[in-house]
């Protein structure tokens, strides 16, 4: 690829992921953003106007042969994600794809297995890892303060925050599972980086639906409004999961999430509890916001916490920029999906252990 060229960038989906994926493509350097593809006509049309991309295609298959692409950008229900990125890696395009990697951890495999093939990276956007509170916990996790982390909790639980009831999100064909897919996946990553990347040995998990089942617990807002809601007895998923793993370093994950629970507001936290230090990290939302990150530890025997300078959130753009950092480097070995896959394997596993009774190895 020519130094000089720039990369022609495309994004199929045109909902509020499609849109931060365009907002990353258009803040980076040697990029130029040419196609769009979705379905909802007028908004194809005000994001294309708006991002320059001057083609734009109701057929995505379409956008793929003709728009001669060498990045593409995945932000549709996730259950294409792994035909759209397939095809895309078999025309020779990079691909980054919106979390979660795959309905499953078998469509994920398929997704790596192109990547590998057609020796194109494949990404996946975790961009909650990309906080500058988590960001800021995990240098100090890194230095050592901690010490060695021997258990870790993480949870995402909404108050009243389906998103779309009747919408792809709550049929189990399109979106593969509720929270835990959605938003526990998030929560998964996160600790996983935090905690450098443990295997998981087992998971014992439940799932409930108590909200969706009766239409109650949806979000309210901008949030709702995703594309092919409808009949709100179509709720397939659960709202609420609950896992408690086993990692392969002797350490123990107990991950938790919600769509929709009685509680007072929603919540965002990581707790960390290390051999020489512990850290608590909340991230408060609707109906008031509020961030806190606690970290304590002992200095020469004196209680001591640790206050942190919080570096700038990164979110979706900071991750388009590094996908296109992975398209540029000139080995892509270790940037086939690897960790997206890895996250739905766990995910798999939480589903299978909920439906089994039992815990599950991994
Ligand atoms: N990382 C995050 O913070 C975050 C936040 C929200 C959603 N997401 C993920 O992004 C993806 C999309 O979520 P969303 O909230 O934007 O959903 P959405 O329902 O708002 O938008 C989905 C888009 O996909 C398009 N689409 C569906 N079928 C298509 C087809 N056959 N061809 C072309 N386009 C098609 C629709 O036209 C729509 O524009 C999901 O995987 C979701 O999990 C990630």
């Amino acid at each position: 690829m020519s130094e000089t060229r720039k990369l022609r960038a495309g994004v199929i989906g045109v909902g509020w992921a499609g849109e931060q994926h365009l907002i990353g493509y258009d803040a980076a350097d040697g990029v130029e953003i040419v196609a769009l593809a979705g379905m909802e006509a007028d908004r194809l049309q005000q994001l294309g106007d708006a991002y320059g991309a001057d083609l734009r295609y109701a057929d995505w298959k379409q956008m793929l042969a003709e728009a001669d692409l060498d990045v593409v950008s995945i932000a549709t229900p996730t259950s294409l994600h792994a035909p759209m990125a397939i095809a895309a890696l078999n025309a020779g395009i990079h691909v980054l794809s919106e979390k979660p990697m795959a309905e499953n951890g078998a469509m994920a495999q398929q997704m790596v297995d192109a990547a590998v093939a057609n020796d194109k990276v494949l990404d996946v956007l975790f961009n909650h890892r990309r906080g500058g509170q988590v960001k800021a916990l995990k240098q100090i996790v890194d230095s050592g303060l901690l010490g060695r982390i021997y258990y870790a909790k993480a949870g995402w639980l909404r108050r009243a925050g389906i998103p779309g009831l009747g919408s792809w999100f709550t049929k189990m064909k399109t979106a593969g599972g509720g929270p835990m897919m959605d938003i526990g996946v998030h929560m998964l990553d996160m600790a996983m980086h935090l905690l450098d990347e443990p295997t998981v040995s087992t998971v014992s998990a439940t799932t409930y639906a108590e909200f969706g089942p009766r239409g109650i617990g949806g979000a309210t807002g901008a949030g709702s409004n995703k594309s092919g809601a409808g009949d709100t007895t179509e709720f397939e998923v659960e709202d609420l999961s609950t896992a408690f793993m086993r990692l392969g370093n002797g350490g123990t994950l107990l991950l938790e999430t919600s769509w929709a629970s009685w509680i007072p507001h929603d919540l965002i936290y990581v707790n960390l509890y290390g051999s020489d230090g512990g850290a608590t990290l909340e991230l408060g939302g609707s109906p008031a916001t509020y961030t806190k990150l606690e970290v304590w530890t002992e200095i020469n025997g004196f209680p001591a916490e640790i206050q942190p300078d919080i570096p700038a959130s990164g979110g979706h753009t900071e991750a388009v920029l590094d996908f296109l950092a992975k398209v540029r480097a000139d080995n892509h070995d270790a940037h086939r999906g690897q960790e997206g896959l890895a996250r739905s394997i766990v995910v798999d596993a939480c589903y299978a252990s909920a439906s089994q009774h039992r815990e599950v190895t991994v």
